[in-house]
């Protein structure tokens, strides 16, 4: 069930993103500063825009990172904001969907260094990979752009050259964090430490994660590079600032008499606007990749300022390619964003300071989506719940993914889940026999007892059957344009089981014996149903809406074809264009959540001890290098220092736990966890397996193992593991490899850690 979203927004508040301090004073100095207002003159409430969604349209969805794959959460929005654009078209609006990759930062330039290519590779194999994805999805951007490009460079030094010409830019000496090693500043995603408040270990450099502090990189106890593990500096930079302190009373004047926006959204950015706007570091550190900031030798534009400038790159290229012209959307026009709940500050009060300080048209609306889960649960790798597109489209046609996600999305920030078990049943019991059937039934009857003709039938006649339809189709055309997509699948639904209603209440089977051109009329008069019903899925189905109307022999049709009766005509052959589905979405499962055994998310292999040494800072522990054959090699760190020499354990063939989450122990990366048993005297033994190879598996009979790809040491500890007769053993059965049972020599009787 969708439950009431509290959104997180502040998860991307850029305040805590960076890693840069905004002193206090800084935060006084601007908020006392008496001329700020002035300083923008266009951000005055006059300039607030009435609603008119007239002249020309910009649609845009946020930026996807070109750094991941596209998964189904990005795709509630992408689907969400190409059902409106093809609503506006189809209602005859001058629209069109931009969209661009969002490419540049430090995580981008990090990953191709990884990869060992250059960033611009890396983003271009990413923009092919989210091209198709998205036409397959049958997403239609009239322009997927990318935000690394001459149009996007000119703009973005446009906008900051306006924002220092109005005197909203300054520049200001801050301390970070700097790894010495890889000669680069770290961003907060990139330094790892104590949490300065609660102390817990191993808490990225902007909040912890544990107790929910936030702070910034250079408030982490013990901090340590995430790239290359050793300890950063604190060392100054110079940096710009963007006082958009001195854009609250224009920015709270534009909210609050925004027409649109929705109520939600309007309460969360006035409350951080009334907590007072701290200013915006817009610039980094190279190595970055982005655009250089002009007048300087090693300093970057912030990815967050280019990004949305990027949609106005995006527009652009759009428009020299088609010989229109650009101020006609940015500054005659309307734009309207949508965007998921995270990117709320941004979207809400950087972007329209900015665009009111370069004379951009300020949005005509932002429509603000809740996030997905998927069975009730978060999207996460190490939970199996993460989809990609791609996984998706391997499995299942697109449209039964629009379909859900139409039924799901209102207008508010609600989040969506996709529950399997409700997705089955919507696509077959709403889309398939609903729907799909009514259209199959009407025009295969059509097909096979009146030689394919239908034929026009009386007002009076349609009026009776038909009652209340045409005021279903105007409420319909209504939820579209108040985004309320939910709202529109469900009146599309009631019309289908109009027409399903009309066509089993008059038997035109049963009527064909007996009064033939009364069961022409009956059946025509759903076929009419059909073409309006065809017109009014399309933006959700528009594949199914196409073949409809193929099979109707009817094209191009737009809204204002809804209620206009099909002439005498032949149709086509009709075909089944939707299926029900079986098992299909299960494949996409990974497993009933909470029922799996916990052993199974685990992955348990033999290992070969290569090497051990002592901690360089922890007498109890030792460091060895495990062998996991096709896994490849492990740094294990181990308390075994008190209980073994060094030489006892090296060629020992040991249980490790392989699919750990990484975690650093005393200043030493651990890759994985070696399994011993300890008794109730307090000795301890390692468990070996001496007769099995590296990297062969640890199991239980009777439990299927499906490991996650990473989990966390709360989840291992669920797994109790016992000593029994030297043998190790769970839930009264043996762990064995495929040689052996898993044996701990010095331990009869005890507990595995
Ligand atoms: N690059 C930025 C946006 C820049 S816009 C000028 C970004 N990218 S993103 O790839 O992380 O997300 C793109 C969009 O997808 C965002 O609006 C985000 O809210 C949305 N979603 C990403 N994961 C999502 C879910 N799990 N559920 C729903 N939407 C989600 O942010
Ligand atoms: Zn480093």
């Amino acid at each position: 069930m969708a439950k009431k979203a509290v959104p997180k927004a502040s998860t991307k508040k850029p305040a805590k993103k960076s890693s840069i301090i905004i002193t206090k004073q800084i935060k006084q100095i601007s908020k006392k500063n008496p001329h700020a207002a002035s300083l923008i003159p266009q951000c005055k409430p006059t300039l607030v825009k009435p609603a008119k969604l007239s002249g020309k349209i910009v649609v845009t969805a946020a930026l996807p990172y070109a750094n991941g794959p596209i998964h189904l959460g990005h795709m509630v929005e992408y689907i969400q904001a190409d059902i409106y654009s093809r609503f506006l078209k189809l209602a005859g609006k001058e629209v069109i969907y931009c969209c661009a990759d969002d490419t540049h930062g430090t995580p981008i330039e990090i990953n191709a260094m990884k990869e060992g290519i250059a960033p611009e590779q890396l983003i271009d194999r990413y923009h092919r990979e989210h091209q198709q994805d998205f036409s397959d999805f049958l997403v239609a951007f009239d322009n997927f752009y990318s935000t690394n490009s001459p149009e996007n460079k000119k703009y973005a030094e446009y906008f900051f050259k306006k924002l220092q010409e109005a005197g909203l830019l300054y520049q200001k000496d801050v301390e970070l964090t700097y790894c010495e090693k890889c000669s680069r500043f770290l961003p907060d995603r990139y330094v790892k430490g104590r949490c300065p408040k609660c102390k817990t270990d191993d808490q990225y450099g902007d909040v912890c994660e544990k107790c929910n502090a936030t702070y910034t990189t250079t408030d982490l106890v013990d901090p340590y590079c995430t790239i290359c593990g050793t300890t950063p500096v604190r060392k100054l930079s110079r940096h710009y600032f963007f006082k958009l302190s001195a854009c609250s009373d224009a920015l709270k004047n534009w909210i609050s008499n925004h027409p649109k926006l929705q109520k939600e959204v309007k309460h969360y950015v006035l409350n951080w606007v009334n907590e007072g706007l701290k200013d915006w570091c817009i610039s980094r550190d190279g190595p970055y990749f982005g655009f250089r900031i002009p007048g300087e030798d090693d300093k970057y534009f912030y990815v967050w300022l280019d990004a949305p400038i990027g949609y106005i790159a995006s527009t652009t290229n759009y428009t020299a390619r088609h010989k229109q012209d650009i101020d006609d959307y940015w500054k005659r026009g309307s734009v309207i964003h949508f965007i998921g709940k995270d990117i709320i500050y941004f979207h809400l009060l950087f972007w329209p300071a900015e665009l009111m300080v370069t004379g951009f048209t300020l949005p005509e609306n932002i429509i603000v989506h809740g996030h997905l889960t998927v069975n009730g649960e978060k999207m996460s790798k190490s939970r199996g719940t993460f989809i990609t597109a791609r996984e998706y489209l391997k499995l299942l046609p697109p449209e039964y993914l629009r379909f859900y996600y139409a039924a799901n999305l209102s207008h508010t920030m609600s989040d969506i889940d996709l529950n399997f078990d409700d997705f089955r049943n919507k696509v077959n019991n709403e889309l398939v026999a609903d729907l799909a059937n009514f259209t199959y039934r009407t025009l295969s009857f059509v097909n096979k007892n009146f030689d394919s003709r239908v034929t026009s039938f009386s007002p009076k006649f349609a009026e009776k059957l038909g009652q209340g339809l045409p005021r279903l189709f105007q409420a319909i055309r209504a939820a579209y344009e108040d985004v309320n997509f939910r709202e529109a699948v469900k009146l599309i639904l009631e019309a289908s089981s109009l027409g399903n209603k009309v066509f089993q209440e008059n038997e035109p089977w049963k009527l064909v014996k007996t009064d033939k051109a009364k069961a022409q009329e009956v059946v025509s008069f759903c076929a009419s149903l059909i073409k309006d019903l065809s017109i009014a899925v399309a933006p959700i189905l528009p594949n199914f809406s196409t073949q409809v109307q193929q099979q109707i022999t009817v094209r191009d049709l737009s809204w204002k074809d809804v209620g206009v009766p099909l002439k005498d005509h032949t149709i086509g052959e009709a075909k089944i264009v939707l299926r029900k589905l079986e098992g299909e979405i299960d494949r996409l499962k990974p497993g009933p959540s909470g029922e799996a055994d916990p052993f199974a998310k685990v992955d348990l292999r033999v290992g070969k001890i290569l090497e051990v040494k002592k901690h360089p800072d922890a007498e109890k522990l030792f460091v060895e290098v495990v062998d996991l054959g096709k896994l490849g090699k492990r740094i294990i760190v181990s308390g075994l220092a008190q209980y073994y020499h060094p030489d006892e354990l090296v060629g020992k063939h040991v249980v490790i736990v392989a699919n750990l989450q990484p975690a650093k122990l005393r200043g030493v990366e651990r890759q994985g966890m070696l399994l011993a048993g300890e008794d109730a005297a307090g000795n301890v033994g390692v468990l070996e397996a001496p007769q099995s190879d590296s990297g062969s598996q640890v199991y239980v009979e009777g439990i299927l193992s499906k490991p996650l790809p990473q989990i966390i040491i709360k989840e291992f500890e669920q797994v109790h593991i016992n000593i029994e007769s030297n043998v190790a053993v769970y839930k009264g059965k043996s762990l064995k490899t495929e040689f052996e049972e898993i044996v701990c020599d010095r331990i009869e009787r005890g507990n595995v850690h």
